[in-house]
This record gives C-alpha cells, structure tokens and sequence, in this order.
C-alpha cells in the first residue's frame, strides 16, 4: 500500500519499505532514564515508510496523514514542522552511512499521534529501517533504537529515555518487552490469550516537548544526585532510606521511580505466572505512584482509570509520558465487548484504539 502511495505522489518505485508498530507500555512508567526495568508491548497501529532517491539537491517528505509534500535540505532547519522526524531520521541515516544523496520518502501511519502510543519512535525506527534496507545493510535492531532515539534528542529536543524505540524496533504484537533500560537486556514474554491490554484514547491530547517531561527528568536526576546514586531505580538500602530525607518533590519523585521498577520486577514475576489479578494489582499500584508522586495523571484519566476497574479490569493505569493520552487496561477477554460499551458510555470523549 505504501509503495503505491509512494508511486503516485513520486511517479517512481521507492527502492525499500519498512514498517513499525506504535506501543503501549504495560508497567514501567518513567524509568527508563533512570536505569529501571520496563514493559512494553507493540499494537496493531503501525507507521508505513517507502524511500527511493531524490532527483535533486534536497530530500521530499510526504505524509499521507498531512496530505502534502515538503521538501527539506540536508542541512535544514528544526522547527516544529512535522516532517522534522522524518528529516532527522534522514540525517541520522546519513550520519551512519546508510545514504550518501538526497532521498525521497512517503510516510503513512494509524499510530494517533499525542496519544503516549509512540507515534515518533514509531515513524523515525521506520524510516532508519528503510534505509538501512535501501542501503542493502543490515544494521542491529539496537543500533536503530539508539539511532531514533538520537532523533529526540539531537533534533527534537526531548530528552526521551530508550524504551519507546526499543520496543517499536523489537516486540511484536502479543508479546511484552522486558527491557532492562541502563544495560538493554531484553527479554521477550508471550502475552496471556484469555486476557487482552486494552488501550483507550481519554481524548486529551499531550505533547512531550512542553516541557514538563524535561522537568519531570530533571527532578529525578537532582534525586539521584542528592542521594549520590547514579540512578533512582538502582539504590542501596542506605539510598532508599534515605529517600524520606528529600525535599519534597524529590522524595515524591524518587519513591515513584524506586517503587516502580520494583513493580514492573513483580508484574513479570505475575505474567509469567499466569496470575493476571496479581498483574493488574501492580498496574493499580503504578497508576497511584503516577498520581500521587509522580503527579503526571489527570482528574479526568483518573476517573478513566478508576471506571476501567469498576467495569471489570484486572487492573487499568495511564500508560505513556502522562499529562494526556491513552490508559491501560487488563481485560478478561470474556467481558471485553462489555467492558468497551460500559467505557463507551461512561466516557464519551474517550476512543478505543486497540
Ligand atoms: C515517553 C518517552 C519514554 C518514557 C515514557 C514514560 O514515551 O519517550 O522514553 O520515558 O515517556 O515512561
């Protein structure tokens, strides 16, 4: 499909296509820029990409999504346009000596965007794999993380931690990524089928480069430093003692991180029990961290989150950088279609994704 589009806007075959899936995050809420352990699944919303060579002196971006087509140097400029992921993947590739000239890329994409489902990760580990497919190389799924990951920082200005690359470059559907974020050990887990992570849209839209995830990292690595720990999810006894000794928003911020990771370390323990009820208690347990310490949710995700459970959930939680966006809910999948009228009803604003 996406060659095709790529064929009509560009009157020529693209030479390579990839494609990358959105992910939700089952457990493991930011820390994954302080050395914790997170979890990760991908959906079935996924980011097309079809590449081929530029006939002149600057790359063509077209998006199906904004319906137009922009041209953009190889030095260009960043400055919030939409085609600033796919122009900072092409500079990334050609840093990395997938493409020496100037390309032409088409980009199709169901992954919402603002929604905490990594819709950048998703289009920048697309356009990288594209290229490296062009390039004829065969370049390690870490190294494209990493790469996408360089995009946020380098180019967009988010100083986002490694899991939403990771996970968009290796999970696949119906299996949850445990990642290790400070060594990137990986593991993947076979998801239940009797139980599906249903992902619902509260309807309000989040933006990361508004600077509060900033300042929420900023925040943990002043705790970390107070505490002379090199990262909050890796303490020492004395450390996590002395958590109570912080001014007040770091000792919230520190008591999230350090429990978190202790929860994501008990979520797999339950996952690969098979206990779903002991999995949905510390998706329960993270969403109250994220309320109370992290202080990332809303009124409104929190009454989201609360009716998830009363109509049936094993557990439900925010999921994604907070402030907006998607929850996440455990769901029999017995009471699935229920459950999605009963939230349907209650939450008319909210949209049902995956
Ligand atoms: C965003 C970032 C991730 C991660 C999450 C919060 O998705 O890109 O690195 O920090 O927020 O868990």
């Amino acid at each position: 499909m996406i060659d095709e589009t790529y064929a009509a806007i560009f009157a020529a075959a693209p030479t390579a296509s990839a494609m990358a899936h959105g992910r939700v995050n089952l457990i493991g809420e930011h820390i994954d820029y302080n050395g914790g352990m997170v979890l990760p699944t991908t959906i079935g919303n996924a980011t097309h990409v079809a590449v081929g060579p530029s006939d002149d002196s600057s790359h063509a971006i077209y998006s199906a999504q904004y319906g137009e087509a922009v041209r953009r140097g190889i030095d260009t400029a960043f400055d919030g346009h939409w085609s600033d992921y796919i122009a900072g993947a092409l500079a990334k590739g050609a840093e990395n000596g997938l493409i020496k000239n100037p390309m032409r890329v088409a980009v199709d994409s169901s992954v919402p965007g603002g929604a905490g489902l990594s819709s950048s990760a998703s289009v920048t580990v697309a356009v990288l794999k594209a290229l490296a497919e062009h390039a004829g190389q065969h370049v390690a799924d870490v190294d494209i993380a990493r790469w996408s990951q360089q995009v946020e920082h380098e180019y967009i200005g988010v100083p986002c931690g490694i899991m939403d690359q990771m996970a968009v470059a290796i999970a696949s559907e119906k299996q949850a990524l445990a990642l290790e974020t400070d060594t990137l050990a990986h593991t993947l887990i076979t998801l239940p089928d009797d139980h599906h992570f249903a992902v619902l849209h509260s309807g309000i839209i989040r933006k990361l480069d508004e600077g509060r995830y900033a300042e929420r990292r900023q925040e943990c690595e002043d705790a970390a430093a107070a505490l002379g720990a090199d990262s909050l999810c890796q303490l020492n006894e004395a450390q996590v003692a002395a958590i109570e000794c912080l001014p007040e928003v770091q000792r919230k911020r520190a008591r999230h991180a350090h429990s978190e990771h202790r929860r994501v370390l008990a979520a797999i323990g339950a996952l690969c029990a098979g206990d779903m009820a002991a999995f949905g208690a510390q998706m329960d347990a993270s969403h109250i961290s994220m309320r109370d310490d992290f202080e990332i949710t809303t009124p409104e995700i929190d009454a989201i989150v609360e009716a998830a459970r009363q109509h049936g959930a094993m557990g439900a939680r925010m999921t994604g950088g907070g402030f907006g966006g998607c929850i996440v809910a455990c769901v029999p999948v017995d009471i699935l279609e229920k459950w999605k009228a009963a939230m349907a009803q209650d939450f008319p604003a909210t949209r049902y994704i995956a």
